[in-house]
């Protein structure tokens, strides 16, 4: 049977045209599925870093913040991102983690909602840190958080609904949710939507712009390959920039910041999301790994990424014995994002064999194994050899 799969992962692989990409980035044998935790290192980026070490910080020294371009970075990188997220030019500005912007993202729509509405609806699955951000942006600013499972949502918007924090995709199922549906339904309600895009952004298609998202954030070290601790981004629709109010307005996003005045003077645009000095060595091996996504098209992307979540779910069924893992990933397309998620027993024991194996993904306490699927370096043999020795961790 394993003849029949590893025959068709091969010709998928020979016919795979995002093959040549997997070349852009340092591999080995292992079979690396935890980039939707933290992405392979493009292999350009360490030369790039070098030469930042050296060059712009060793020997143009403070020079560098003009002559480098080191001050414009968190804008500049900001728009290298946009058309990886479906977003125009000037909205998206670097920096931080998605923690700090998810407080921004918040308290910001919070100020932006007319007066009167005093409910923060937030997904009751949502990666922890959202939660507890967006409880205490609710205590600072007054408002109630209404926990509640995205697909209830347009249940439970009403006159008091002010900001929704979404997941774009659910960090531990994988599940993809209706962005433009649910964005849609919470303007018409008369709410702000703020997605993280944790999840999705350099793995399927985002559409902030199309869909009318009011702001957004993620982070850049899955998907976008961007290093560990890499900044994350804050998007923030063109119409609402004029009157966002950030929580944390720091000298960064000052209209003219060696002005050095006591009163706070916001800048216009993307960068009035900017807080203190950016973290120049992290933002600009994220600007290098960025090269990577050059003459990618987001839409060939997922439709790898949908083809080899379904090769894997069928490699899976075919060789693990029956009833030792359930997926928890939906089956249908429209609602799955790049990952898949299997219910197992004994997941610390699996996980570790697995890793010993050659196989790394990742876990979620208590029973859920976590296989992230990057299309720009995984091919289908990966997906094959995965559920092979998946199998025999599970038999042995
Ligand atoms: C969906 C989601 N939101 C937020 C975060 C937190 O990001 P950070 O650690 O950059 O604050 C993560 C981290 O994995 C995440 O997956």
């Amino acid at each position: 049977m394993s003849e029949t799969y590893a025959g068709r992962a091969a010709a998928l692989d020979a016919a795979d045209e995002l093959a040549k990409y997997r070349e852009l980035f340092t591999l080995d044998d292992t079979v690396y599925l935890d980039g939707n935790s933290l992405g392979a290192l493009p292999r350009h980026v360490p030369a790039r870093l070098q030469e930042v070490l050296t060059r712009e910080w060793g020997e143009l020294r403070i020079r560098s913040w003009e002559e480098s371009g080191w001050w414009t970075a968190p804008e500049r990188i900001g728009d290298r991102i946009a058309p990886l997220v479906g977003a125009g030019p000037g909205q998206i500005v670097v920096g931080d983690s998605t923690s700090v912007n998810v407080f921004k993202a918040v308290v910001a729509a919070s100020r932006l909602a007319a007066q009167g509405r005093d409910e923060i609806l937030v997904d009751a699955t949502t990666f922890p840190t959202d939660g507890y951000i967006a409880g205490s942006a609710a205590r600072l600013t007054g408002h109630r958080i209404v926990p509640v499972a995205p697909a209830d949502v347009p249940a439970a918007l009403g006159p008091r609904t002010a900001v929704v924090l979404l997941n774009h995709v659910d960090y531990r199922t994988g599940r993809l949710h209706d962005l433009p549906a649910l964005t849609a339904a919470v303007r018409a309600a008369g709410g702000l939507a703020v997605w993280d895009l944790c999840h999705s952004a350099g793995a399927l298609p985002v559409g902030l712009d199309e869909h009318g998202v009011d702001l957004a954030v993620g982070c850049t070290y899955k998907y976008l390959n961007g290093g560990p601790g890499s900044p994350a981004y804050l998007y923030v629709a063109e119409r609402h920039q004029a009157a966002f109010d950030s929580p944390l307005p720091g000298w960064t996003s000052h209209a003219d910041p060696f002005a050095m005045t006591p009163g706070y003077a916001p800048a216009e645009g993307s960068v009035r999301g900017r807080v203190g000095t950016p973290d120049i060595l992290s933002m600009l091996a994220l600007e290098a790994s960025l090269d990577v996504w050059d003459g990618v098209e987001v839409t060939a992307v997922r439709a790898k990424s949908l083809a080899l979540t379904d090769f894997f779910l069928e490699c899976v069924a075919a060789y693990v014995p029956p009833g030792r893992v359930t997926s928890v990933t939906p089956a249908a397309h429209a609602e799955r994002g790049s990952q898949v998620a299997l219910r197992c027993e004994d997941t610390e024991r699996v996980m570790r064999a697995l890793v010993e194996r050659g196989v790394v993904g990742d876990l979620r306490r208590p029973d859920v194994l976590r296989f992230g699927i990057t299309p720009l370096y995984v091919g289908f043999a990966d997906a094959e050899r995965a559920a092979r020795i998946l199998a025999d961790v599970l038999e042995g």
